[in-house]
This record gives structure tokens, sequence and C-alpha cells, in this order.
């Protein structure tokens, strides 16, 4: 028995079950789509963490050493008492800030909240051994559905977006959460947001083309995904992965690229899906943003904009940030479930 907590309120199949809707959807449109959320079943979450190495992957170990520069600002200066991590998969780079509060006595707990429970299950193995006495408390679920259901604070709360996963939710979508996550929000709490920044095109296309085909394997893991979950028959070896930047909306798009014309069966579904040659399927869109396109957004959700982290080629930002209002009544708990 491991000695902490993980709420499932969702399991890895789980999450391509209750989504039979999206995948029909998804099939069924002009330019047929996957959602980027099931990209993460085991083996997805395992090549994610090999894309987090590669040369051409930029984005890791940029926010890893902005966040080595800042821990011990950062921690001083919001002191929570616990973290809550959504999209924490390996909680690898959290560590840095782990340590800051952990060694300052500061902070009791973290929550890391993740859709695949393998990877929240061994980060958190290696957490204890790491952190004796700091509360774990693994939650399993969909941050679209399953916010309300984090436990409640024990005290001054820090909530933390990194690895620029926001940027994977379309606009309506990130705004619904980044609302969600207000909520979450007490006076003196507050959302550090990771999201990566928009630069020049070859080193945007590099970073999800990369030369070893991790991304790509990636990529068609995902049909691999609904083939084991929906009981599908994609014949992964017949399609090719590609990324490109739209500049227009700034995104990368990945899509997967029929080699040859397909008939595929989804059995859950009842459904056939006919594929033409050169046909592709989108799989996941990537949004790249700018201080200020950041800043709008979290003054749309109804969050302020308090400090700004970036590193010296301004690849990357964390944004540190409010909810707006709550400071008047310290009393006035606007919390979820209140
Ligand atoms: N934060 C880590 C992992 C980023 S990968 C890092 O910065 O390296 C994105 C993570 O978000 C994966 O672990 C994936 O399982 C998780 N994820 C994606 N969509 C999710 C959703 N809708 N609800 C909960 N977790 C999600
Ligand atoms: C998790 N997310 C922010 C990654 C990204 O860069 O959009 C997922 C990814 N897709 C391809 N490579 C990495």
């Amino acid at each position: 028995m491991p000695g902490f907590p993980i709420d499932v309120h969702m399991s890895e199949h789980g999450l391509l079950d209750s989504i039979a809707d999206d995948v029909r959807r998804g099939l069924s449109a002009p330019q047929k789509f996957l959602l980027p959320k099931f990209l993460y079943d085991e083996e997805g979450s395992l090549l994610f963490e090999q894309i987090t190495e590669l040369p051409e992957y930029y984005p890791t170990r940029t926010e890893l050493s902005i966040l080595t520069d800042i821990a011990d600002e950062l921690m001083g200066r919001v002191a929570p008492r616990e973290i809550v991590e959504l999209g924490s998969g390996s909680s690898t780079k959290t560590r840095m800030l782990l340590d800051a509060g952990y060694n300052a006595k500061t902070l009791a707990k973290y929550l890391p909240f993740d859709v695949s429970q393998t990877i929240v299950e061994s980060a958190c193995v290696e957490l204890q051994q790491r952190y004796p006495d700091m509360e774990l408390h693994g939650v399993i679920g969909d941050f679209e559905r399953h916010l309300g259901l984090v436990p409640p604070p024990v005290g001054k709360r820090l909530v933390l977006f990194i690895g620029s996963t926001i940027g994977n939710l379309e606009p309506k979508e990130r705004l619904e959460l980044l609302g969600e996550i207000r909520k979450m929000l007490a006076p003196g709490d507050c959302l550090l947001l990771g999201m990566d920044q928009v630069k020049d095109i070859g080193v945007l296309e590099a970073a999800y083309n990369d030369a070893a085909g991790v991304t790509a394997a990636f990529d068609l893991n995902v049909l691999s995904a609904i083939n084991n979950a929906l009981h599908a028959d994609f014949n992964v070896a017949e399609f090719r992965h590609r990324a490109h930047y739209n500049r227009d909306l700034d995104r990368i798009e990945m899509h997967l690229y029929a080699n040859s014309a397909q008939t595929v069966h989804i059995a859950d579904l009842d459904m056939t899906v006919e594929i033409a040659k050169a046909e592709s399927i989108w799989t996941e869109s990537s949004h790249k943003f700018t201080q200020d396109t950041a800043t709008a957004m979290l003054q749309e959700a109804g969050l302020t904009l308090d400090a700004w982290y970036t590193d010296s080629l301004r690849y990357f930002g964390l944004a540190l940030a409010t909810a707006q209002g709550l400071a008047l009544d310290p009393h006035m708990s606007l919390r979820r479930g209140d």
C-alpha cells in the first residue's frame, strides 16, 4: 500500500470510454480531429517524457531553467501551504518549487492532478522518498471536468499549471478552465501558469518534427490508444505524423496523414470511418503566447498578472496571477462548492 491517497475520478481507459461522443464527433467532422488529451495513455505518457529530453524540444529545459532561477524568490513571496498541480505528469520540474517550499518548511502538501494514473503513482513514489515529511495526495481526473473534486485546501494555495499544457486547449475551453481555476483561488492564493512563447518558426516546427521520430511515435500512439480503448482497427503503420505552424493563429498544428485510403471500424461506437489517401486527422494544437496575449487571456478569465518570468531568449513565459477582486472581502470565499 502506498503511503499516500490517490483519488481516481477517471482511469486512463475511462477517459477514452467517457469520450466516445468526442471521438464520434471528431471523426465525423469535415476536418477529422481527436482531442489532445487522448494522447496520454500509459504509453503516451512515457513517450511524452522522452520528448522532454529531445534536443529540438526546448520548452521543458527552458521552463526548468526559469523555475530553477525563481524558485526561492517565488516560494518566499507566495509561501503556499499547498501546491495543486494540473497536468502534473512526472512532476520533474515541480521539484524546484517543492525543494524550495520544503526546505523553507512552509509547504506541507502537494496534490498532483493528472489524467494518467500510472505517471502520478510513479511520481508520488519518488516524491515520497525525497520529501518524507510532506503530505502527498494524487488526483486522477480530467481538469476540464473534475476540478471541483480537488480536496479542500489546508492553507494558502498555489495552483500550478506549467508545461504550456494550457496551449493545447482551444481559446473557448482554456477560458472556461481558467475561470474554474479562478474559483479555486481564495484571497492570497496564486496561479503559476507556464506558456510557450511565439518565436522563430524554424525553431517551433523542429520541436514538433524531431529527427529521432519520438514526436511522431507520440502522435501515432493516439491511434493505438483508440484501438485499445474502443476496439477500433486503425492501421497505425499507414499514417505519418507532420506538424506545421499556423502564423495567423500562433499555434503548432499536429496531424496524422493517411498514406493510403483507409476504412476504420470502431466497434464500441458501432462506427465506420472512411479516410481518403493524404487526408489528415488533426490530433493537437499547441498555442504560443506573448506576454501581451497571456495578460489579456488572464484578464478575460478574471485573473490579474502579478509577475512575469522569462528566459534570456524569451522562449518561455511563466505568469504569476491572482483572482481579481478577491482581496476586497477576505470573508467572502468564492471557492468551488461553497
Ligand atoms: N506538466 C508536465 C507534463 C506536461 S504533458 C510537464 O510540464 O512536463 C501534459 C500533461 O497533462 C500529461 O501528463 C497529461 O496526462 C495531462 N493532461 C492532458 N490533458 C489533461 C486533462 N484534460 N486533464 C488532466 N490531465 C491532463
Ligand atoms: C504538453 N504539451 C504542452 C506539449 C506541447 O508542446 O504542446 C505536448 C506535445 N506535443 C508534441 N510535443 C509535445
